[in-house]
C-alpha cells in the first residue's frame, strides 16, 4: 500500500513554530528542491500566512503564491480555507468568497483544504463548489473533537456528506494534537468504510502522540499524512516527514519520496531554525512535549489563554474551579470542537461563570451570535435554559446566516478605490481592511519614491 505525504513547513509547521513571520526570501532557494521530492502537496498557504504577510513582512501575499508556483511546477500546491469565513472569523457574503477562491486558484492553488469550526457543511458550500468550478480539488476537513455527540457513526455520516458535496479527499483535522492511536484508527477505518476518496490525517505533535496516531491511521487505511521535514518538526508542529518515511518502509509500505532531496531540504532548514532560535522567535519549549491537554482534555493554546485570562483578572488561584467549569459550558453550548474562535468563546465563558460568581451573568457578543445560530449548527442541542437566558424571546436562525448577506466585492472595490491595482489587491482590503491598507499605501508611496529616482537619474 502507498502513503502519501503533505509537506507542511512552508504553513502549519512554520505557523505553529515561528508564529508565521518566515520570509518568503527565506525559502525560496529551497523550492526547486522541494518540488522533486516526490511530495503529494506542499501546505504553503492559509489565513495566518496571509495575514502575516501582509501585517509583518511587508510582503504580498498573492505575489508570494505566484512565486511559490513559479518554482514549483510539478507538485500541487494546497491552502487552508475556513470555508465561508474564508481567513479569519466572520462569515463573507457568497460573492466575496467566489472571489476569493477563484483568484486563490488563478494564482497557483491546486487544493482547497475547506473547514469549518462547527462542522456546518452548509458554511463550506459554497467555497466547495467554486474551488470545483475553477478546476481545483476540494478537499475537505473535519474539525475533530471529542464529546458523546461525536460519534463514529457521526463522523461516517459526516464523510459521507462531504464526499456527496464534492471533497476531493477528507482530512481529519486534529489541530489540538490530542487525537490518540485507537481514535485514529477507528475514525480512519470507519470513513474508510463509508466514503471512496482518499483520507488525510493531519495531527500536531504537542503532546508526543502524532506518531503513534499517525502510524495507526495508515494502518486503518489513510492514503496521505501531514508531516513536517524534520528540522522543522516536533512540538506544536508536525511529526517528522523523514522518521515516517523510514518507519513506514521498514514496515512495508510504499513511499514516493526521495531520501536524498528530503536531506537537501533538512540540511536547508537546519541553521533556518538556528537562527531563529538565536533570535528568539523560535522558543525551544514549543519544541517539546507538553501532556497537560490530555489531562484536561482541551488543547494546549486554550490552556494558556486561561491561564493568561486568570493572571490578568488577579484569579490564578481560581483555575482549577475554570477547569471544571470549561467542559460544562462545551457540553451546554453543543459540545463545539474547541478550534478557534469556538475555544475562545467556551474559554472567556467559563472565566466569567467562575469570576462573576453567577453562570452566564456576562455574555459575550459572540457567544450571544453563537447562540442565534450565526456561525452555523452547533453539533449538539445547545441548553434551552441557556438559549431562553441568552436571547430571551429573540428568534434563533436556522437558514444557512450567509445567505443574508448582501453582495460587497463591489464596495470593498469603491472604498479602497485606486490603491488597489488588482482584485488580488481588494480581496487583500476585504479580508484584512486596516493592515491592507497601510500595506497598499506602502507601496504606493515607494512607488511613487522610485519614479522620482528615475527622473533625476535619466
Ligand atoms: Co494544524
Amino acid at each position: 500500500m502507498k502513503v502519501r505525504f503533505t509537506e507542511t513547513v512552508l504553513r502549519d509547521s512554520q505557523q505553529s513554530l515561528l508564529a508565521t513571520r518566515m520570509p518568503y526570501s527565506v525559502f525560496e532557494d529551497i523550492l526547486k528542491a522541494m518540488d522533486r521530492a516526490g511530495y503529494y502537496s506542499l501546505e504553503c498557504w492559509g489565513g495566518a500566512t496571509f495575514d502575516s504577510c501582509l501585517r509583518y513582512l511587508n510582503e504580498d501575499p498573492w505575489e508570494r503564491l505566484r512565486n511559490i508556483r513559479k518554482n514549483v511546477k510539478n507538485t500541487k500546491l494546497q491552502m487552508l480555507l475556513r470555508g465561508q469565513n474564508l481567513l479569519g472569523y466572520k462569515h463573507y457574503p457568497d460573492d466575496v468568497v467566489r472571489k476569493f477562491v477563484a483568484k486563490a486558484i488563478e494564482n497557483g492553488i491546486d487544493i482547497i483544504r475547506n473547514f469549518d469550526a462547527l462542522n456546518d457543511l452548509r458554511n463550506l458550500e459554497v467555497s466547495v463548489d467554486e474551488t470545483i468550478k475553477r478546476g481545483g480539488e476540494a478537499q475537505i476537513a473535519i474539525s475533530y473533537t471529542t464529546s458523546p455527540v461525536h460519534t463514529l457513526e457521526a463522523y461516517a455520516k459526516l464523510g459521507k456528506q462531504m464526499e456527496e458535496m464534492g471533497a476531493s479527499s477528507i482530512c481529519i483535522k486534529d489541530m489540538a494534537g490530542i487525537m490518540g492511536p485507537q481514535e485514529a484508527y477507528d475514525l480512519v477505518k470507519a470513513l474508510k468504510e463509508t466514503v471512496k476518496v482518499p483520507i488525510d490525517l493531519h495531527t500536531h505533535s504537542t503532546t508526543g502522540l502524532a506518531p503513534l496516531t499517525l502510524l495507526k491511521a495508515v494502518e486503518a487505511g489513510a492514503d496521505i499524512i501531514d508531516t513536517s521535514i524534520s528540522s522543522m518538526s516536533g512540538g506544536t508542529s508536525q511529526y517528522s516527514t523523514e522518521s515516517m518515511v523510514y518507519a513506514l518502509r521498514q514496515l512495508g509500505y510504499e513511499v514516493d519520496l526521495d531520501d536524498a532531496v528530503l536531506k537537501e531540504i533538512n540540511d536547508y532548514f537546519k541553521p533556518v531554525k538556528n537562527k531563529y532560535l538565536e533570535t528568539g522567535l523560535l522558543d525551544p519549549y514549543v519544541m517539546g512535549v507538553e501532556t497537560d491537554a490530555l489531562n484536561y482534555q482541551i488543547p494546549g493554546g486554550m490552556l494558556s489563554n486561561l491561564i493568561a485570562q486568570l493572571k490578568a483578572q488577579n484569579a490564578i488561584g481560581r483555575l482549577s474551579e475554570v477547569l471544571a467549569e470549561t467542559p460544562k459550558v462545551r457540553a451546554e453550548l453543543g459540545y463545539p470542537p474547541l478550534v478557534t474562535p469556538m475555544s475562545q468563546m467556551v474559554g472567556v465563558q467559563a472565566v466569567s461563570n467562575v469570576i462573576a460568581g453567577e453562570r452566564y451573568k456576562n455574555v459575550s457578543k459572540e457567544v450571544r451570535a453563537y447562540v442565534r445560530g450565526e456561525y452555523g449548527t452547533p453539533p449538539g442541542e445547545i441548553d434551552p435554559e441557556i438559549i431562553k437566558k441568552v436571547l430571551g424571546d429573540e428568534p434563533r436562525i436556522t437558514d444557512r446566516y450567509a445567505a443574508s448577506l448582501p453582495p460587497e466585492f463591489e464596495k470593498f472595490k469603491k472604498e479602497i478605490g485606486d490603491l488597489a491595482k488588482s482584485d488580488e489587491d481588494v480581496l487583500s482590503y476585504a479580508l484584512f481592511p486596516a493592515i491592507a491598507e497601510k500595506f497598499l499605501k506602502e507601496r504606493k508611496e515607494k512607488e511613487e519614491n522610485k519614479a522620482v529616482y528615475t527622473i533625476v537619474e535619466a
